[in-house]
């Protein structure tokens, strides 16, 4: 067993856990950081799938996500847009595909009159919630014991409207179903994106991509760091002391090869993966309940080649969206630069467990179909496909990233990110603003460094 003394030994080389790092040692700390996977970045990871390059994990990039925005500029890493130009597709519970352009769907008059009015109530209520503590908000206690999909019913008893209004939260963000979630965890989701109109505006939301892909980030951030980064190395016990001396190590994380002694400790893990760790002494009995009542969205991230984008000449963006569809979204994924065609679509939660059912082969044949709704019999021959399966990754579990389960947010939310001795805890999923985002994770690996930096000096 090789034994090492640092100031702060950071579990996990994810975007929190590296920024982080980074922080501690520009401000002159030693640090080591431990990674179970051989490889950094966590969810971020672009990889080359039959010579395509694919965003397996997280890629894309709002304005408003200014601490990510500033990382990209630090290392030099460029942008691009999505490609948006053309007609959206929409398609209705009777399997019409509808083009449109906008936001709003093309929905019979009454149902378009109910969404907006359902976006104006939201962005009323989100513009009362502070990302960083939303239990603090006067109704949070009733707005976390009613699911999303209760509250959505009380607003309106228009079935598309609710349907197309639950998708932005629940398919597209916590990939939860809206009955398995409160209508404050929704809230946050919507604040932590400065408002439930940015959710809707997917020229917002999904607004640009990295040259190169995204893991760029955790792969430069790394390679800055050097030999302090160690891979292959799943931390399975901590051992911890309330009262230190000071100056004197007060944890100790430990490897099947390493022991590392260090003043703080950080676990830039995600939230349902602290309980894989044995503590000693095992964590206090707040920590042992709220982290039972955190649990990861789940969705398949399905990316299909073509030899062009074929959508294109039909005058299509390759945006498209139905609450009825297996994909309940897709979008022009095409790399910058690249001659070929990339279409990404998403299947989220129940929709998930249910082709997980099938073999593969059936699987591919029913997304495809899929997609075929949107643009046409040619999506069903792509030249490459793949689909991005985090529910199998031991080391997350699931995507995109962790939410409470009804009330655990009123209820535990506060001491989510509170430390625990010299443990302490970052990552997207116990962010505010960015909440299960790169830059979430970003402000979190920040925030932790500073209050390091603070305490050790
Ligand atoms: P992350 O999970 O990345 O890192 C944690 C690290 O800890 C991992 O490397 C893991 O291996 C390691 N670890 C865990 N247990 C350990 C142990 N015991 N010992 C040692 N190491 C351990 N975001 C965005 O901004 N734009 C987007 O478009 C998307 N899209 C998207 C798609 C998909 C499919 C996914 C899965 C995710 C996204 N996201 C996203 C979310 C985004 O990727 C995510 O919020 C951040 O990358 C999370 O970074 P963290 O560092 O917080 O955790």
């Amino acid at each position: 067993m090789e034994r090492i003394e640092t100031d702060v030994v950071i579990v996990g080389a994810g975007a929190a856990g590296l920024t982080a790092a980074t922080e501690l040692v520009t401000a002159g700390r030693e640090v080591v950081v431990l990674e179970a996977r051989d490889r950094v970045g966590g969810r971020l990871w672009t990889g080359d799938v039959d010579g395509a390059m694919l965003e397996i994990g997280g890629q894309w990039v709002s304005p408003d996500q200014d601490a990510l925005i500033e990382t990209l500029d630090e290392l030099g890493l460029e942008t691009y847009d999505r490609y948006r130009e053309g007609q959206n597709v929409y398609i209705a519970e009777d399997g019409e595909r509808r083009l449109f352009e906008g936001e709003i769907f093309p929905v019979p008059a009454k149902t378009e009159g109910e969404i907006v009015g359902l976006i104006e109530k939201l962005d009323a209520l989100v513009a009362e919630i502070d990302p960083d503590a939303p239990w603090t908000h006067p109704r949070a206690k009733e707005l976390d014991e009613i699911s999303f999909a209760h509250w959505l019913e009380t607003q309106t008893d228009d079935v598309e409207a609710r349907l197309n209004i639950g998708m932005f939260i629940a398919g597209a963000m916590l990939t939860k179903p809206t009955h398995a979630f409160s209508a404050l965890q929704a809230l946050l989701m919507a604040a932590s994106a400065g408002s439930f109109s940015h959710l809707v505006d997917a020229d917002f939301i999904l607004d640009k991509r990295v040259v190169g892909g995204l893991q760029q980030v955790p792969l430069l951030l790394a390679e800055r760091l050097g030999d302090r980064v160690r891979l292959g190395q799943p931390v399975r016990t901590v051992r911890w002391q309330e009262d230190a001396p000071a100056g004197a190590a007060a944890v100790v994380a430990v490897t099947d090869e390493l022991e590392v002694h260090a003043r703080e400790l950080v676990l830039a893990v995600p939230p349902v993966l602290v309980d894989r760790i044995s503590y000693e002494p095992p964590l206090p009995r707040r920590q042992h309940q709220l982290h039972q009542h955190l649990s990861m969205g789940f969705v398949i991230k399905v990316h299909a080649v073509y030899e062009t984008p074929f959508w294109r000449e039909q005058g299509l963006s390759g945006t498209a969206f139905s609450p009825y569809e297996l994909s309940h979204e897709a979008y022009d994924n095409t790399n910058h630069g690249d001659t070929r065609g990339t279409l990404v679509g998403f299947v989220s939660d129940e929709a998930a467990d249910e082709v997980f059912r099938l073999s593969a082969e059936e699987r591919k044949e029913r997304i495809l179909e899929s997609l075929s709704h949107y643009y046409g019999e040619q999506a069903k021959h792509p030249v490459v496909y793949y689909e991005s399966d985090w529910g199998s990754e031991e080391w997350t579990r699931g995507a995109y990233a962790a939410s409470f389960d009804m009330g655990g947010l009123a209820r535990y939310g506060a001491d989510l990110r509170t430390p625990v001795g010299p443990i302490r805890f970052a990552c997207s999923d116990m962010a505010g603003k960015g909440y299960q985002h790169v830059d979430g994770a970003i402000r979190m690996g920040r925030l932790v460094a500073s209050q390091i930096v603070e305490e050790l000096a």
